[in-house]
């Protein structure tokens, strides 16, 4: 059996990893193509080699653009890859312009379609994203979902023969990840002179929150309010749309940093009082090595962490210096996410659902 795995953004390399590594178990071909959405080292190699993810075996440097260019050129290098490759299985990752064009390319060619992370809805039809999950979840053919949530949201849209409770990926990656970073210090922490407990760890990046400088100049006002330092893992997209519309991303509180490695993000989240974030993956990240988080959008697809007390969503300065210092919630055995063994799942189902 041949799956083609197609992939282009940070959060897509993370769940990678683990289903690269059980392809190789079960002794299935798998291939590797990267569309080039993201292209810094930062954001994409270091992701490859830390994870120990081999290099792609495709790479097809789409770069940045507009939603249309952007998509528009995935679809059209993809057709050649697909049509050269005959996978049994197309597999595509998340809600990212990457995951859309390969659904897409690969259903009109009459290729079978897996859709992991299947059934997640912000229900916000501004966001690109619940564009993308919602077109890739009515074109894949199987649709391998994390939660039972998910399960009742695809199952309301009629797609319930398609769909398979798995369990989540990035929860394998990390267990994983965290086992091996242990207790050292973090990086970060001895680089900036931080206290163990004594930080927040913050990343914005979701155009709601970025691409009109009012709403990013509130968002910075508030981290730099904040009781304590606050470390901006800063994406290429927040430090692009700060210079624009002249926002120093580095006062009161708040320090601009590049964005971290995979294992150097995770031992600086475990280390922090808190972390701060537009992101989908350190919501649930923050949740799982159960470190409070402050969500800044106005709804999220991991309700699980907010029904279970360790995720609060935020919009204003004052929501988010609420957020950060409310009581650290009650622990829970609770696993909505499961045991970090989903990734063996998926290839087991694309193995019995095979198609071709
Ligand atoms: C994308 C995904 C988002 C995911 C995020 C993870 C879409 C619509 N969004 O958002 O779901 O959470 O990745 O990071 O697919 N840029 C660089 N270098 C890079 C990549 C991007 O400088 O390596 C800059 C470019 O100016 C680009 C902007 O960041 O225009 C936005 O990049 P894009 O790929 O459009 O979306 P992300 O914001 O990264």
């Amino acid at each position: 059996m041949k799956i083609v795995s197609v992939v282009g953004a940070r959060p897509q390399f993370v769940k990678l990893a683990p289903i690269a590594k059980a392809a190789d178990a079960a002794g299935v071909e798998h291939v590797i193509v990267h569309t080039g959405q993201h292209y810094d080292p930062m954001l994409s190699d270091v992701f490859f080699s830390d994870l120990g993810i081999a290099a792609p075996d495709v790479h097809l440097g789409v770069g940045s653009g507009s939603h249309g260019v952007q998509t528009g050129a995935m679809l059209a290098a993809l057709d050649g890859v697909f049509d050269a490759q005959q996978p049994d299985w197309v597999l595509v990752y998340g809600d990212t312009n990457s995951t859309v064009a390969a659904a897409l390319s690969a259903v009109k060619m009459h290729l079978p379609v897996a859709h992991l992370e299947a059934g997640l809805r912000s229900f916000n039809r501004r966001m690109p994203e619940e564009h993308n999950r919602v077109l890739t979840d009515h074109a894949a053919d199987l649709l391998l979902a994390p939660t039972e949530v998910s399960v009742g949201h695809l199952a309301a849209e009629g797609l319930a023969e398609r769909t398979v409770l798995v369990g989540d990926v990035m929860t394998d990656v990390l267990f994983e990840v965290r086992d091996q970073v242990g207790a050292s210090p973090s990086r970060l922490r001895t680089e900036l002179g931080l206290e163990e407990g004594g930080y927040y760890v913050a990343t914005i990046h979701r155009a709601e929150n970025t691409d009109d400088p009012a709403r990013l100049a509130q968002v910075v006002d508030g981290l730099a309010g904040l009781d304590r330092p606050v470390v901006l893992l800063a994406h290429p997209r927040v430090v692009a749309k700060a210079a624009g519309a002249g926002i120093e991303l580095t006062q009161g509180s708040l320090v601009s940093h590049a964005p971290l490695a995979y294992p150097d993000l995770i031992s600086a989240a475990l280390s922090s009082a808190g972390v701060v974030t537009d992101s989908g993956g350190l919501q649930k990240e923050a949740f799982l090595l159960r470190v409070p988080c402050t969500t800044v959008r106005t709804e999220t697809e991991w309700v699980e962490t907010v029904e279970l007390g360790w995720n609060v969503l935020a919009q204003t300065a004052e929501e988010i210096a609420a957020g950060v210092s409310r009581p650290r919630p009650a622990d829970t055995d609770t696993a909505p996410y499961g045991e970090g063994k989903a990734a063996v799942r998926v290839v087991e189902t694309l193995i019995e659902r095979r198609i071709r």
